[in-house]
């Protein structure tokens, strides 16, 4: 199935606006270099910049709707040409075009992990469609975000393991679901790599910072914005339905989830949040350059004197001396808390893998 020149120019448009956050990183890195003795911005850097930048200007002499070449199936370019996708999706054709494929003003097809699969892979923003998405029940929803789980408002058909969240608690009980256990979450001191509720407002209490509003990046079912929901702050979880209903669990507790990958730019404006929370979620698995973007990206969106809270983030030991704490020392925050304890799993010991929870502080100003 071929591609044509009409949708790789279009596909190269939303190329552009998607890699603005790479040119943003790398200019403002060549602009303000950052103070003492920094080491030269690497040549593979300047040359991605130079890339980056001469395809802006190629575009910006050849864009004009009459080089499109109209042969593409009807429905992808119609709807594409309407609202920007991701450069990643000219990766996925076969997909993409699976998921364009509906028919309008009746119902979607259920395919909701085709969405979620193109979106893992980059594919976000998808593109839009005029069709209606199966709703499920609505039943009595409590306002308390520990109350159990209502089994009628998920899709479970799309689901092959579990048909309830009383069997996801029971499978396994640290998915998040079993409310009991979640309600015992965040408040307690185990260990050096623990960091409590308590303790972290004691701890911005006593530096005079306010927490009201923060992110959670790979929150899961959103225990610790149900947490921080009970200190009447607000946060907002970003979580994927990897394997379970991650999404609807969020959104039945009465918190707000994200359906946003880890690799996106956080749908929110520059220093406006006061805490940004990352899980087990962002860990080594994660490519480092993604990981560099991720730690830039919650830097843009959190306030100066924010705080960034990284809980049980697990590298292998000598990577984390060598690779992950520099990364994170970039930042030039001021750490409050760091403590790194070996992984103590089966895994963990096999690779020789440490746990690090860090609490940092973003400069007042920079
Ligand atoms: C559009 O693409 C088709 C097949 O890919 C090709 O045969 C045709 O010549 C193209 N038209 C233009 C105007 O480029
Ligand atoms: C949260 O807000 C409610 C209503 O204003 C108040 O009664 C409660 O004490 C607050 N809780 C905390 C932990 O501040």
């Amino acid at each position: 199935m071929g591609i044509t020149m009409g949708l790789n120019l279009l596909l190269l448009v939303a190329m552009v606006a998607t890699n603005i956050l790479s040119l943003y990183h790398l200019s403002s890195t060549l602009h303000s270099p950052p103070p003492s003795s920094s080491p030269p911005i690497p040549p593979h850097l300047l040359h991605q910049l130079s890339t980056i930048r001469a395809t802006i200007s190629h575009l910006t002499r050849l864009h004009s709707p009459s080089t499109l070449n109209l042969t593409t199936p009807s429905d992808l370019l119609l709807y594409t040409h309407l609202s920007p996708i991701a450069s990643a999706c000219k990766n996925y054709p076969q997909m993409l075009h699976q998921y364009m494929n509906y028919t309008p003003f009746s119902t979607c097809p259920n395919d909701a992990f085709l969405a979620e699969s193109l979106i893992l892979r980059g594919c976000h923003p998808l593109p839009r469609r005029r069709c209606f998405s199966t709703t499920t029940t609505t039943t009595t929803l409590k306002t308390d975000p520990f109350a159990p789980l209502p089994e009628n408002s998920v899709n479970w058909k799309l689901y092959t393991s579990c048909k309830s969240f009383t069997c996801l608690a029971k499978l396994k009980p640290e998915m998040g679901f079993d409310m009991k256990l979640e309600k015992t979450r965040f408040l307690e001191y185990k260990s050096e790599l623990d960091l409590p509720i308590s303790q972290l407002f004691e701890l911005a209490n006593n530096a005079k910072s306010v927490i009201r509003l923060g992110v959670d990046i790979g929150g899961g079912s959103g225990t610790f914005a149900a947490q921080m929901k009970l200190k009447n702050v607000s946060v907002v979880t970003t979580t994927m339905n990897l394997g379970a209903p991650y999404n609807e669990a969020v959104a039945l507790r009465g918190l707000v989830p994200l359906h946003v990958p880890l690799q996106q730019r956080l749908p929110m404006f520059d220093g406006v949040v006061d805490l940004v929370r990352c899980g087990r979620a962002v860990n080594r698995w994660i490519p480092l350059t993604m990981l560099e973007f991720l730690l830039y990206d919650v830097d843009r969106v959190l306030r100066g004197g924010g705080y960034f809270f990284i809980d049980h983030f697990f590298s292998k030991s000598v990577d984390l001396g060598k690779v992950y704490a520099p990364l994170i020392g970039k930042l030039g925050y001021k750490k409050v808390k760091w403590a790194v304890s070996s992984k103590t799993d089966s895994n963990g010991i096999k690779n020789g893998e440490v746990y690090l929870t860090a609490l940092l502080q973003k400069p007042l100003s920079k």
